[in-house]
């Protein structure tokens, strides 16, 4: 024990590994799938108006039927969670949280059941501060009441938002609600927006605190219904990554908040934009759009397999925006198996795609063979050679999404003594009949 232990200062001395705690409680090994009510359905609580699109166990149960029958469950979305909105503005007289007497006439824990019963786990919103956003009762001053609560009607998962809270609140409330979680022995995904109030205000979060107590954790603004959303969020973790990437790892990931693909505002090269750098930020895919309503294309992106595994690699390694060429940016996430997702985005609007030539090192992704997978299934495989750059032309506001998984090196010894000089789609696929 004490030689492991003396190992182990061996290893803090030398770097080798570090000291930070993050949360162990089981969950969330690799970033959370499911499904949440906020970017689609927002505070709608007028039923008469809004039958199919407001608040309520309807909504709930038609959306868990849908995942549970028509793939989502199966490619692994399996949280369903309902945001902001769902309470009675009061208390019930003996201070317990109630939820909407007619938008939830059989009441959460039977809601719960439900969602169970379709192989589904159950997610449910609160507010840390004396009020939610969307000004229903907080849960400051009745944390362990409302745990207490919470847990009682079996929920899975609880994204705990800042609204009515200060900085300080936050510091010493979001772990103390963490610890209340896991005192009840039930194992609960814990969903902090602690950062997101946080930067927003231009405070330094203790990104190293919040590893420590969350699962994940909204790091930044909101998302809406469009590109210029997506792309700013985009953006704001290229520029941030530095003092963010290393947080995000198995149990505890960075959140840029909900998938908003199938809904009005993406187009379709757009929508394939977001799925392809969520996969590489490795974030909880969280979608936000009315499942009965989906269009099969965009349906077809949310259960991209071969996105879905990047996002949930094992690795748990959080990909970066590696250069930015021409509006061309380029973001890259290691995996295991020493693969590499390389995402081309291209931020240009209008006009043709755009050609792209990209050095080895202007993806961050060390030079030797690779095979390249088209995520996107538009291109056949091919092979890059450690020689050569790589091309490729990317849609207006779109994204080329590649897999590269390195040759075997007897292969590549065979291969390299072929010298080809691939310039486009055509010559690429003659290098792989060729070759194999
Ligand atoms: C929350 O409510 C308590 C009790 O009414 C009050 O003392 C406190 O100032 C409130 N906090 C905020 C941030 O409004
Ligand atoms: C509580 O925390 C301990 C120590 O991190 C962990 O082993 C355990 O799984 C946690 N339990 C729950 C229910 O979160
Ligand atoms: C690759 O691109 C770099 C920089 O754009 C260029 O200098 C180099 O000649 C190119 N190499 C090949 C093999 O085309």
């Amino acid at each position: 024990m004490f030689l492991i232990f003396q190992m182990y200062v061996l290893l803090l001395v030398l770097g080798v590994v570090s000291p930070t705690m993050t949360l162990d409680n089981g969950l969330a090994l690799t970033p959370p799938m499911g499904w949440l009510t906020w970017q689609r359905y927002r505070c709608k609580v007028d039923c008469n108006t809004y039958p199919d699109d407001c608040i309520s166990e309807q909504l709930i149960r038609r959306t868990a039927d849908i995942m549970a029958e028509e793939g989502y469950l199966e490619a692994g979305y399996n949280y369903i969670a309902i945001d902001d909105c769902w309470l009675e503005k009061q208390r019930s007289p003996d201070g317990k949280l109630v939820a909407d007497r007619d938008r939830f006439p059989h009441g959460m824990k039977q809601l719960a059941k439900y969602v169970h019963h379709r192989g589904l786990k159950f997610g449910i919103y609160e507010d840390y501060g004396n009020t939610t956003c969307a000004l229903y009762p907080g849960v400051m001053g009745h944390e362990q009441t409302d745990v207490d609560t919470l847990l009682g009607w079996d929920v899975d998962y609880i994204k705990l938002d800042g609204c009515a809270a200060t900085p300080d609140d936050m510091k010493t409330g979001y772990p103390e609600f963490g610890k209340m979680l896991n005192a009840s022995g039930r194992p609960v995904l814990y969903s902090c927006s602690w950062p997101a109030y946080l930067e927003d205000a231009s405070i330094m979060p203790d990104y190293g605190a919040i590893a420590e107590h969350c699962n994940l954790w909204r790091n930044w603004d909101d998302i809406d219904d469009s590109w210029a959303s997506v792309s700013k969020i985009m953006n704001w973790f290229g520029d941030n990554q530095q003092r963010i990437q290393q947080y995000a790892g198995p149990g505890h990931w960075n959140d840029p908040d909900m998938l908003v693909i199938g809904n009005y505002g993406l187009s379709l090269d757009q929508a394939r934009a977001q799925m392809a750098v969520w996969a590489v930020l490795a974030a909880p895919l969280l979608m936000s759009a009315d499942l009965a309503r989906m269009r099969p294309e965009f349906k077809e992106i949310l259960l991209n397999r071969d996105i879905i595994a990047v996002n949930q690699d094992s690795l748990g390694k959080q990909g970066l925006r590696v250069s930015m060429k021409a509006k061309q940016h380029v973001w890259t996430r290691e995996l295991s198996g020493d693969s590499y997702a390389v995402a081309i985005v291209n931020h240009i609007e209008g006009g043709p795609p755009q050609f792209s030539s990209l050095t080895f090192s202007e993806m961050a992704v060390p030079a030797r063979s690779y095979t390249v997978q088209d995520l996107y299934h538009e291109e056949e495989d091919w092979i890059l050679f450690a020689n050569q750059n790589f091309t490729t032309r990317v849609n207006p506001t779109g994204v080329k999404f590649y897999q590269f998984v390195p040759l075997p090196s007897e292969e590549r010894t065979r291969k390299s003594n072929i010298n080809l000089n691939v310039q486009n789609e055509l010559d690429r696929k003659y290098v792989v009949e060729i070759v194999i």
